[in-house]
């Protein structure tokens, strides 16, 4: 049996009051259309086609056909748009049908749900479920225990916005049914739209067999709609991230004070604390600490680092390494094993190797440092040459078991050669040769009593 997935994905979202469209809003630093994706293709529906409009990013989709609707018409116009991909499947086909706003819908929900439709021999089912709030939903009209019509709330008479049983926004239908439903729908109705719930109630009527899935959790929101919503979802979709973590091994004080996105990995015995943001394809080793109060987004961090009150961004960190407080790692640094990058420090495009350390005030930048180094407190790398172009970064090199004296100024470009000394205070111009002490600022001259003089004096 042949099954397909159409996911619904074109429309603008207007209640989002956004220039992105709706979908493209992201839960846990990812789009909110992939978790339904994820969600039907862990329920064996392999192939999936969403429907979008040509001003979405189309890189978001992997693993997935997609067709275009760029004029939003409806969901029963999306839904064509959709099955125009597939005509060629047979009448029987299983096409599985949802909205792309649902983040909260399992593989679990679908596979129940698609049992119940093959064992039903239906032609088509949706998916219903009863709502606390079930405002702007569409409403479960039912005959007794048999299903009539889904109404919309802007369609819905006062009596109808009192029932509870909402649609769900999922369904099946067999091809043939669908294709035939879509053919006989009409926008006649208060949004102007071809709506595709309005199939199931002309199938109905054709003597197709049209039937109700209960789901039975219940969900706090059935669709995001507004940002309200989206931080529903986004708090519930935290909470499963973070629990996955605990139960692998990971430490999270006070969970709720943290946030993780979706395609973060940590190694076990890492303790995460409190006001921590840990985002994009970041990935931390194991016994690290990270936090409190640090922002880290697509690094890499090796086993045992301790990172606190800091920010470390697309940067590649060794093993035992330790970062801040306070310290402003920027996009592309390598740090090896065992350095350290302390208190008011801001590191960028720069490689240091194993043992080194920048402990305290030091702006470092398109910077090569060697083994053992250690950088006096207040160091600067001026790397700026003040051009544009080719020649705007200038850059420093370091060798290994340097001695960098505080508060020295490196004008790159500049090479400091191994086991070298720079005098504090010294502005390095030139390079400076192994094993030599640099000294680049004017000697000190002491006027003896020149004090009691001055004071003599007025
Ligand atoms: C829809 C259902 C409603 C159900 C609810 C569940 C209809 C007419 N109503 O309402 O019964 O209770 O979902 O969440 O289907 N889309 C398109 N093209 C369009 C319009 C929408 O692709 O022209 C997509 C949207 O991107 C969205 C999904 O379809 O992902 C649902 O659209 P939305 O406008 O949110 O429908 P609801 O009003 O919530
Ligand atoms: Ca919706």
């Amino acid at each position: 049996m042949e099954n397909v997935a159409i996911v619904l994905a074109a429309g603008i979202g207007k209640r989002m009051h956004s220039d992105l469209p709706k979908v493209m809003h992201k839960i846990c630093g990812r789009e909110m259309v992939l978790y339904p994706i994820d969600a039907v293709k862990s329920a064996n529906f392999g192939r999936v086609i969403v429907v979008i409009s040509e001003r979405m990013d189309k890189s978001v989709f992997k693993g997935v056909d997609i067709a275009y609707q760029n004029v939003p018409l409806g969901t029963g116009d999306a839904a064509k748009k959709g099955l125009d991909k597939v005509k060629l499947l047979p009448n029987d086909a299983n096409i599985l049908i949802l909205t792309g706003d649902n983040p909260l819908v399992k593989s679990s929900d679908i596979e129940k749900f698609y049992n119940a439709f093959i064992e039903s021999r239906s032609d088509a089912m949706l998916v219903s479920a009863d709502a606390e709030n079930p405002q702007g939903l569409g409403r479960i009209i039912k005959n007794g225990d048999v299903f009539e019509r889904i109404v919309e709330e802007k369609d819905a008479t006062e009596q109808q916005k009192k029932i509870k049983e909402i649609n769900t926004g999922i369904y099946l239908f067999k091809k043939g049914a669908l294709e035939k439903g879509l053919s006989m729908l009409s926008n006649d109705n208060a949004q102007g739209e071809y709506y595709l719930t309005d199939t199931l109630y002309y199938l109905k009527n054709k003597g197709f067999k049209v039937g109700v899935y209960k789901l039975e959790r219940m969900l706090p929101i059935y669709g995001v709609n507004t940002r309200l919503e989206l931080s529903i979802a986004e708090k519930i979709i935290q909470r499963e991230i973070l629990e996955r973590l605990m139960l692998s091994g990971v430490t999270i004080v006070n969970p709720d004070s943290v946030s993780i996105e979706f395609d973060v990995k940590i190694g076990n015995d890492t303790i995460i604390y409190p006001g921590t943001l840990i985002q994009g394809k970041t990935a931390i080793g194991k016994g690290c600490s990270i936090g409190p109060n640090t922002r880290i987004i697509n690094a890499e961090i090796g086993d045992g680092t301790s990172i606190q009150f800091s920010v470390v961004m697309e940067s590649k960190i060794g093993a035992n390494c330790t970062i801040g407080p306070f310290s402003y790692v920027r996009p592309g640094n390598v740090f090896e094993s065992n350095v350290k990058i302390g208190t008011f420090v801001e590191v960028k495009k720069s490689k240091v190797d194993e043992n080194s350390k920048i402990p305290h005030l030091s702006y470092i930048g398109d910077a090569t440092i060697g083994k053992n180094v250690n950088i006096g407190a207040g160091t600067i790398t001026c790397n700026f040459s003040g051009l544009e172009g080719p020649h705007k970064k200038n850059s420093t090199t370091i060798e290994d078991n340097v001695f960098i004296g505080s508060h020295s100024t490196l004008v790159a470009p500049v090479v400091i050669h191994k086991n070298a000394y720079t005098a504090a205070g010294s502005v390095i111009t030139r390079e400076v040769p192994e094993w030599a002490l640099a000294i680049g600022r004017s000697k000190q001259v002491n006027k003896e009593e020149w004090v009691k003089r001055r004071k003599r004096n007025v």
